[in-house]
């Protein structure tokens, strides 16, 4: 695995196909899968590591998000990544950049309401780092459903020449959805926190079996509730463009945010 951190550097030999994984870092099981898949699928597995500063609101947890370079490059060499790109800030940002992506509709709702600027910051350094790695397919994992369907709309309103792959949220033994954020769970919370899929499947299923989806909801957001959670939003919605619906009309999902201790858990189940 080759680490670099200056743009200039990310050349390749000519004719290769390049699979990209865009991360934060912090990797688990989710992300490597995602970078086997991208090794599998191209001749090239490109990483790149960036907390992006512009997509945290500025009282999220930007300056305490988890970072360990060391780990996450033997981690990702291991999962087959022949690149790791690592760039700064001012890298990314550098003195005058003053390009902003901002994508409509799909950002109105959910993480997009509930965190002002979020999804411009995604939208703007994924777009960024398209242009400097040149991926012909890049990897996004379903977990974070918003922001999959926000790059698709960008990749597709600005005809970016990359095919976009979303892969199957990565689950623990017991369903809880992999995440950075999970190492914020205290071993009380870490039992409490499998509830959330537990939740979305029993609604799945009563969704499936005719139940009225605002009974089926009001249900789950009190059965989380109860058992702690500070529910931001448990809806079902198109899976296209995620406006709320109240009838099943396929294909929808069940979307769910909800704080348990320090992190906000965020998860999904397609009907
Ligand atoms: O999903 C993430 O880790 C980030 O939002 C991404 C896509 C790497 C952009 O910073």
């Amino acid at each position: 695995l080759k680490t670099i951190h200056r743009i200039e550097d990310l050349v390749y030999e000519p004719g290769i196909s390049v699979g990209f994984v865009p991360t934060m870092g912090a990797f688990h099981e989710g992300h490597l899968s995602l970078m086997r898949t991208a090794k599998q699928e191209n001749d090239v597995c490109v990483v790149s590591l960036f907390v992006n500063p512009t997509q945290f609101g500025p009282k999220e947890d930007f300056s305490r998000y988890p970072r360990d370079l060391e780990r996450d490059r033997r981690l990702a060499g291991e999962a087959g990544a022949d690149i790791l790109f690592a760039p700064d800030v001012a890298t990314m940002y550098p003195d005058g950049f003053a390009t902003k992506i901002s994508v409509s509709g799909v950002t109105e709702r959910w993480e997009g309401a509930l965190r002002p600027g979020h999804f411009d910051g995604v939208a703007t350094v994924v777009n960024r780092l398209f242009g400097i790695v040149r991926p012909h397919c890049a990897y996004f994992g379903l977990k974070d459903l918003q922001q999959c369907r926000v790059i698709d709309r960008m990749v597709r309103d600005l005809n970016m020449p990359v095919a976009l792959m979303f892969l199957e949220t990565y689950r623990e033994q017991d369903g809880l959805a992999m995440s950075s954020r999970n190492v914020y769970l205290t071993p009380e919370e870490r039992k409490i926190a499998p509830l959330l899929f537990e939740t979305l499947r029993v609604s799945r299923q009563a969704v499936r079996d005719g139940y009225p989806v605002d009974q089926v909801l009001d249900q789950a957001r009190s059965r989380l509730r109860d058992a702690g959670f500070l529910v931001d939003y448990f809806e079902h919605v198109l899976l296209d463009d995620l406006r709320p619906i109240d009838h099943l009309e396929r294909p929808t999902a069940l979307i769910v945010a909800a704080k348990l201790g320090i992190p906000r858990l965020l998860d999904n189940i397609v009907i």
